[in-house]
Formats: structure tokens, C-alpha cells, sequence
């Protein structure tokens, strides 16, 4: 894994951001995977800006998000559909058909979870994945124990994420306990990874993901298997 060294959350999103619209120039049709919570929130404000001077475009691009919460609506302002559409989607020139965030409200979740993993499939795979780290060491919302080979599946929520998830609900019983999760076998197969992690509060669990044992106990640990990974951290090692 390359590790770059960042002073603060600002420049972790600028470099991102420099990062992200570097492959957007030189690949044809991108395929980019992306991540909610508050980390990415900084590279997506650049992107947007970048996008509206005319820097960069999504036109030819196409978007997976990791997850979605079971059971909220798509306009709920704590759905990762509402987050998306603030963040990213409404200020940039992204055709909305290629905006893929899986639904939480799917009668079959199931079917709902095997059609987004063939759409990404169909796609010719992921040209980058964004990611952020959980405090339990979660990639998307593979909690730990979840197996490396894993795809697109419906998951429980680890106690961990639901406290650490509190903060954007008015309360913790308002939290989902369930949500929908790209697999850890599905993010492997992203040509590059882009791995954010900001705060010293996940200065630990980063330790054990870089330098600890590969274990499905901290799912993030497989990264350091991916034959192209970039960490972008403020924190230090
Ligand atoms: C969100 C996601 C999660 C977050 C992680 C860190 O789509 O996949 O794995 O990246 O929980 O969240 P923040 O950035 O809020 O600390």
C-alpha cells in the first residue's frame, strides 16, 4: 500500500480530489466507486468545484456507491441517496442514470443486491474504489467477520457503526440496523483503491490494518493484498 502523508482534512481533499480528476482525464469511461460518511465530504466539494469551472466532467462517467441503510427513503436526509445527491451529484454534470446507489427500500433485497453486482460486472469492473475506515476497521459496510471473498449482500449492523452513525440521526434508536454492502470480494476487484482515513480517533484500527495481521476480524486488513492501493492519511504511522 502507498501511504501519503497529509497535514490536515483540507489537503486530504484537495489531494484526493487531484487524485480522482487525474483518472477522470486519462480513462475513456470511468468507473468510480464511492463512499459516504464525513471523510470523502472535502474531496467531493473540490470535485464539484473543479467540475464547475470546467477542470474536469462525469459525463462519461459512471458511479457505484459502497452502501445504503435499509428502509430509509430516498429523501431522507440521512440516507446515503440524499448524501450523494448534496454532496456530489447535484453539482456536477454526471448523467443521473450513471449514478448507481443501492436501494434500501427494495421489495427483494436480495434481487437487489445481485443486480447491482452485475451492473458493476456488465460495467467492465471498477477502474477506482473510494474508500473510508470504520472504527470497528469496516471497508463499506463489511463489518468485521465478513469473509474476503464476499459480493454486494445485506448485512446487520455491528454496534460499533451504530454508535459511531449516531451523530446524523436525531437519536441512536433512529439508526437502521440493517443496510446493503458492496462486498470485500467486489472492492478487491476495483483496479485502484483510494483509502481516505482522517482523525486521530482511527489512529489505532489504521495501525492494525496497515501493519497488523490480514484478518477477516479487520476487514480493511485485505487492502494490504491490493496490488494498487493508496492510503491518504493525517494520521502518522
Ligand atoms: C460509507 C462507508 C463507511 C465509511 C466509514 C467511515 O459509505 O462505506 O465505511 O467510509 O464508516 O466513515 P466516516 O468518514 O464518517 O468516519
Amino acid at each position: 500500500m502507498d501511504i501519503i502523508k497529509v497535514k490536515n482534512s483540507d489537503e486530504l481533499g484537495i489531494k484526493a480530489a487531484e487524485i480522482v480528476a487525474s483518472r477522470l482525464k486519462t480513462i475513456e469511461n470511468p468507473n468510480i466507486g464511492l463512499a459516504t460518511g464525513t471523510t470523502p465530504e472535502k474531496l467531493y466539494a473540490n470535485l464539484v468545484q473543479m467540475c464547475q469551472r470546467g477542470v474536469i466532467s462525469f459525463k462519461h462517467t459512471t458511479t457505484f456507491n459502497l452502501d445504503e441503510y435499509v428502509g430509509l427513503a430516498h429523501d431522507d436526509p440521512t440516507s446515503y441517496h440524499y448524501y450523494m445527491e448534496k454532496h456530489l451529484f447535484s453539482g456536477i454534470d454526471i448523467n443521473r442514470e450513471n449514478a448507481h446507489v443501492l436501494d434500501g427500500e427494495a421489495k427483494d433485497l436480495e434481487q437487489e443486491c445481485t443486480t447491482f453486482e452485475k451492473l458493476i460486472e456488465e460495467s467492465g469492473k471498477l477502474h477506482m474504489q473510494i474508500l473510508g475506515l470504520g472504527l470497528n476497521g469496516h471497508i463499506g459496510f463489511n463489518e468485521p467477520g465478513t469473509p474476503f471473498d464476499s459480493r454486494t449482500h445485506i448485512v446487520e449492523l455491528d454496534q460499533v457503526t451504530i454508535e459511531a452513525n449516531a451523530r446524523f440521526f436525531d437519536s441512536i434508536d433512529d439508526v437502521p440496523t440493517r443496510a446493503l454492502t458492496m462486498g470485500i470480494g467486489t472492492i478487491m476487484e476495483a483496479k485502484e483503491i483510494l483509502f481516505l482515513v482522517q482523525g486521530e480517533k482511527k489512529a489505532d484500527i489504521l495501525r492494525k490494518v496497515v501493519y497488523g495481521e490480514v484478518t477477516e476480524e479487520v476487514p480493511a486488513s485485505i487492502l494490504q493484498r491490493h496490488p494498487n492501493a493508496t492510503l491518504l492519511t493525517d494520521i502518522d504511522l
